[in-house]
């Protein structure tokens, strides 16, 4: 194993192809199960239709022969005139529709290539029979289907030669993503350490630097001690499941008076009670909220976060 893989790993550092490297593998047995597939199991498979026409076995088929199998195999569903009955898909209509807050995405609105149609009936259609239609027929019906998005003439025969070369209303709205990966260039020098960049996110309607400067006069955030900010953590993982909203009697942060009692008995005796447990009148709170994880210092300090924040 260990021989073969240094075999394996000069091969492609010496830049000899791909294929020779699998290749080898294969005569070798790199796991000794399996064998190579051969054509004819391939082929089965093998049955994609390219944009340029490849892949299209030889054949023909015009609108009018199109017309009459459409009807017996696929009006059913699909509608008369590929309107589609019932919630069976449309395969016709909807143009200009794609910009609209409900676009109609159908074959003739939607689709770049006829190759992709030729493709989908020859592969699933009909629904319940794939892949029973000869390919004069796939042919004769996918004219049919495209006569039916005013895309040919009624006089239209398709063949492997001139698919191709049909040309669909939507095809220049599928181009590739030509976004760049990130907005900002890469730094290679004199950039900015690290530790000083700051992660901020723009809201609607707040540029970045707005938002610096509200957090910064926001007293409401300057009023809490450092031990209510340390402690702000703690309660949003192991406290607030129960304290957020007073599940099973524990008290809310927002019941100012419940709170207000409490803080009578003194902080000493919250906090004790917090890591200690307590069972009350109005329910049980778990030593360290359940969670044992955490140290005294941070219960304390969750507990500071409670006082200070309801
Ligand atoms: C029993 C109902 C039924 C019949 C009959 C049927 N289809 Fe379909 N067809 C469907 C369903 C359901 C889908 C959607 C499948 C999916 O999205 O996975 C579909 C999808 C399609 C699509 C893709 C539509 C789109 O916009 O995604 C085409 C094209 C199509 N059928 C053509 C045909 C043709 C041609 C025939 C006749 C040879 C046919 N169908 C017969 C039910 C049917
Ligand atoms: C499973 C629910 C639950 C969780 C989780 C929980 N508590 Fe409680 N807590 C309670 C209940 C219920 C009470 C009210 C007990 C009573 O007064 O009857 C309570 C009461 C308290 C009190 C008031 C004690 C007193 O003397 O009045 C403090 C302080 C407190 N919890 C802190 C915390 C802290 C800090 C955490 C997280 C580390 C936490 N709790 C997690 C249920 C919970």
């Amino acid at each position: 194993m260990y021989s073969l893989n240094r075999i394996l790993i000069v091969f492609a550092l010496t830049a000899i192809p791909l294929l020779a490297v699998t290749s080898f593998a294969a005569e070798t047995g790199r796991y000794g199960i399996g064998k190579t597939a051969t054509i004819e199991e391939i082929a089965g498979w093998d049955i994609d239709i390219r944009p340029d026409g490849k892949g299209l076995p030889k054949g023909k088929g015009s609108v009018l022969q199109g017309e009459e199998a459409y009807e017996a195999q696929c009006a059913s569903c699909h509608g008369l005139f590929g309107e589609g009955e019932g919630r069976w898909p449309p395969l016709a209509g909807g143009e200009d529709s794609l910009t609209e807050d409900r676009p109609k995405k159908t074959v003739g609105s939607y689709w770049p290539y006829a190759s992709t149609l030729w493709d989908y009936i020859n592969r699933a259609m009909p629904f319940s029979a794939p892949q029973s239609l000869t390919p004069d027929e796939v042919y004769a019906i996918t004219a049919y289907v495209l006569y039916l998005n005013d895309l040919v003439e009624k006089g239209f025969v398709l063949t492997q030669d001139n698919l191709a070369s049909i040309e669909m209303p939507n095809v220049n709205n599928f181009y590739a993503d030509d976004r760049p990966d990130t907005n900002n260039e890469r730094c290679m020098k004199n950039c900015k350490d690290p530790r000083n960049i700051e992660v901020i996110q723009s809201l609607r309607g707040i540029t970045p630097d707005q938002k610096k400067t509200t957090a910064e006069e926001n007293p409401a955030k300057s009023k809490l001690s450092e031990a209510a900010i340390e402690g702000k953590a703690t309660y949003t993982t192991s406290c607030l499941v129960c304290h957020a909203s007073g599940v099973a009697g524990a008290p809310s942060l927002d019941n100012k008076d419940d709170w207000a009692k409490r803080l009578e008995q003194g902080m000493d005796t919250l906090v004790k009670r917090a890591i200690k447990g307590f069972m009350g009148e109005s329910g049980i709170m778990p030593p360290k909220g359940g969670n044992m994880s955490l140290t005294d210092e941070q219960v304390s300090n969750a507990v500071q976060y409670m006082v200070e924040a309801e």
